[in-house]
């Protein structure tokens, strides 16, 4: 499965924050926002990626991942001159997704407790599938609404009125449909093409499956000052208390064996005196003393 890092936009509710450098790029806590949404994809075993952002940014993302190869990975950079909605992701990036499916993940958005998403890379086969996520404020978000079996029944993007409290977070995995669908899509009253429609042609066809994260997985979205600092807490807490880092893309690319322990090692050692250099030097004793 391809992936593809939607990292455009303005980032004005950031402002004065990304006057200079773009939303995606700022910290959430002690890394680049835009490491947590590619260590998610890596986790869930995608290997080639196409990052979407605009012409001002793209330099300063590719100078951040280079072409991926360092950590195992293939990483290609597309241009989005301006933000017209995020299923127009798919109409740039159609020469990189070719016939395959395509996972796509907003670069705003942090997870944490991936194995549910793992699951559903693994089972991923056709149609499409997205998540259901409780919040306290569904009218900022895509809301999906269930049936009493628990089927989704309808998506809106969005409403005033949410018919239920489920979000969808901005990760979707899509079979090759996605093309065709995207390309059917008129623009929204925002002009913008919305993944929410695509979601829904997909319901209409009977094809989307809409997998419901528990209690215990951590969904933050980073696009607003305040959520921008809840995310660095949350990071922040979760690290210091377990000593695992979240969205550490070296260790994933390791874990999943795109990275050799001698490669990480030699990249590790590059790296200059600091925290998070320390980490991996963990990671790299650890996996010696466990023999991997
Ligand atoms: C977008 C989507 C929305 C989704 C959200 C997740 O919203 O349109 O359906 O729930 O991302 O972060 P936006 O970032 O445009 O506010």
């Amino acid at each position: 499965m391809k992936g593809i890092i939607l990292a455009g936009g303005t980032g004005s509710r950031l402002f004065p924050l990304t006057r200079v450098a773009s939303k995606q790029l700022q910290p959430v806590y002690d890394k680049p926002m835009v490491y947590y949404p590619l260590t998610t994809l890596v986790e869930g075993g995608v290997r080639e990626f196409c990052l979407i952002t605009t012409p001002q940014d793209l330099p300063r993302f590719r100078q951040l991942l280079g072409n991926g190869a360092g950590w195992g990975l293939s990483i290609e950079y597309r241009e989005q001159p301006r933000p017209e909605g995020i299923a127009q992701a798919f109409l740039i990036g159609e020469s990189f997704i070719g016939e395959d499916p395509v996972a796509l993940i907003l670069g705003d958005n942090v997870f944490y407790g991936a194995d549910s998403f793992q699951r559903a890379f693994a089972e991923f086969q056709s149609g499409a599938t997205i998540f259901g996520y409780h919040v306290n404020d569904p009218q900022r978000y895509g809301v999906v609404e269930f049936d009493s079996q628990g089927r989704a029944i309808s998506i809106e993007e969005k409403p005033k009125a949410p018919k239920s409290n489920y979000a969808v977070p901005g990760l979707y995995l899509y079979d090759n449909q996605v093309l065709s669908i995207t390309k059917n899509l008129k623009p929204s009253r925002r002009g913008e093409l919305e993944i929410t429609d695509v979601n829904v042609e997909y319901l209409r066809r009977g094809q989307l499956h809409v997998s419901s994260l528990s209690r215990g997985f951590a969904w933050l979205d980073a696009g607003t000052s305040s959520s921008l600092h809840e995310a660095s807490a949350y990071v922040q807490t979760i690290e210091k208390r377990a000593g695992i880092k979240i969205g550490c893309p070296e260790e994933a690319a390791f874990r999943r064996g795109h990275l050799s322990l001698q490669k990480l090692e030699a990249l590790t050692d590059e790296m200059p005196d600091c925290e998070y250099r320390e980490y991996l030097k963990g990671v790299i004793e650890e996996a010696k003393r466990l023999g991997k």
